[in-house]
């Protein structure tokens, strides 16, 4: 495989845009020397600028359930787009796409339309302390959501002696430039432990508007909720009366039609979506009962944005949603069982050559880590035991040869409908050499 023409495009990319691209996750941070600079994508296919032809499991962090180009997105937005890009006014599309949404969700009654994730989740805050009066939130170590300034904070990945107890984790900011003022209302707990929370609410009950949580862990490979955990945490938030907010960014429309909410039986009284919401478009939604969602009614707390609800968006997010809904949600059931074929056989190639892999997965998230434990459930193990330079290496070499795995070393990845068996099969046979060619010291 060469890159030549990716390589000069860098070259060029140096000169005029900050690490040659427009996010650090895409650049040389993750994909050294340079990053393969992608031309064009259809069904589970990309290619690069050099015509280098990889089977994509990254799938755009998450925002392809259909994968690229799918020919109904194709053939709505080549047909609205010649009606307008964008309307200062309420749409017709607007109201269908609400009305889908809110027929999947029953835990919802509302929905205000938003453009990324980042955003919806710095509304979700914003109305929690609107709604309560109270001022602090409390997050979990390791989870993230997006890069509002008051969320920023011990969501990435730390060498464990820097992280303090358990019971009192040590908040580190996760960049520069944000003012102490802008986290100093932001706790922090360890996630997937009923007891610490416990801890914290009988402290700080009275002062928390909402506990903010990923449902999945998925910005630290994926960690699934330990049996019975997201039930307590919603029981732990009725009885010290915080709001319970999930941020399905990542698991919405992608776990199940009503995302981790309906796999666990959630009654979540804020939530957010992004990513997969949109199929490709940025779109982003905050949802929740009448009773929370009216707080936004005029701007009481404030949610505006000249790109709220932008039209070929919702067109694209109304198509994917029936796409996806068909046969009784058959999009739904495919990609999990996707997901699950590769979780299974990429353990298996794992055990078969002998090295420690271990590939943990909710549906169609799935995402090998070199560990030597058997399993991951919370951050703290994944920060003292995931070897993330030897991933690296497993998805350069997975890369070579044809299938693009994430690149970002804690994300994960992901399947969607377009992938076919072939896929499957093709990409757990470069596992298998990806690992037999990795070096024989590392192995158990
Ligand atoms: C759980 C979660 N919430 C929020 C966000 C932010 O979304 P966006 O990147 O669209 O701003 C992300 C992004 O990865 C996320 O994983």
């Amino acid at each position: 495989m060469q890159h030549k023409q990716s390589k000069v495009l860098f070259g060029r990319a140096m000169d005029v845009l900050v690490e040659g691209c427009s996010s650090a996750s895409r650049g040389p941070m993750n994909y050294k020397p340079f990053p393969p600079y992608i031309r064009e994508g259809r069904g589970s296919r990309v290619w690069d600028v050099d015509g280098n032809e990889y089977i994509d499991w990254q799938l755009s962090f998450g925002c392809l359930p259909m994968g690229h180009a799918h020919p109904k997105i194709v053939e709505v937005i080549q047909q609205e787009v010649a009606g307008g890009t964008h309307f200062a006014t309420a749409l017709e599309v607007e109201v269908e796409t609400a009305e889908l949404m809110v027929s999947m969700l029953p835990h919802i009654d509302k929905v205000r339309f938003a453009n990324t994730g980042t955003e919806a989740c710095m509304t979700g805050v914003r109305m929690a302390r609107g709604i309560t009066g109270k001022r602090k939130i409390l997050k979990f170590e390791g989870h993230y959501h997006g890069w509002y300034d008051g969320l920023l904070v011990s969501s990435n990945p730390q060498y464990v002696t820097s992280l303090g107890h358990p019971n009192d984790p040590v908040r580190i900011p996760d960049s520069s430039g944000l003012t102490p003022g802008s986290w100093e209302d932001t706790l922090v707990c360890v996630w997937n432990d009923v007891e610490a929370l416990e801890r914290v609410l009988r402290s700080h009950g009275h002062e928390i508007a909402c506990i903010v949580m990923e449902g999945v862990m998925s910005n630290m490979g994926v960690i699934p909720p330990n049996p019975g955990y997201l039930k307590a945490v919603e029981a732990l938030c009725r009885e010290f009366e915080v709001l319970f907010y999930l941020d399905e960014t990542v698991t919405g429309f992608r776990v199940a039609p009503g995302g981790v909410a309906e796999l666990y039986g959630l009654k979540p009284d804020i939530v957010t979506y992004g990513k997969a919401l949109g199929q490709g478009f940025p779109i982003a939604a905050i949802a929740g009962p009448n009773h929370i969602m009216e707080s936004i009614e005029y701007g009481k707390v404030l949610h505006y944005g000249s790109h709220n609800a932008p039209r070929l968006g919702l067109f694209a997010t109304k198509t994917m949603l029936e796409e996806m809904s068909r046969d009784n949600y058959a999009g739904y059931k495919k990609i999990s069982e996707i997901g699950n074929q590769m979780t299974e056989r990429l353990n298996q190639a794992a055990a078969d050559t002998g090295q420690n892999m271990r590939v943990q997965n909710i549906g169609s998230m799935f995402h090998p880590v070199f560990t030597d434990l058997d399993e991951i459930t919370n951050y703290r193990d994944f920060c003292q035991t995931v070897n993330l330079a030897k991933y690296a290496d497993f998805s350069r070499k997975m890369r070579d040869q044809g299938v693009f795995f994430s690149g970002n070393k804690i994300l994960h990845n992901l399947s969607c409908t377009e992938h076919t068996q072939a896929d499957i099969d093709t990409s757990i046979e470069a596992a298998g050499n990806a690992l037999e060619q990795m070096s024989d010291n590392e192995r158990i």
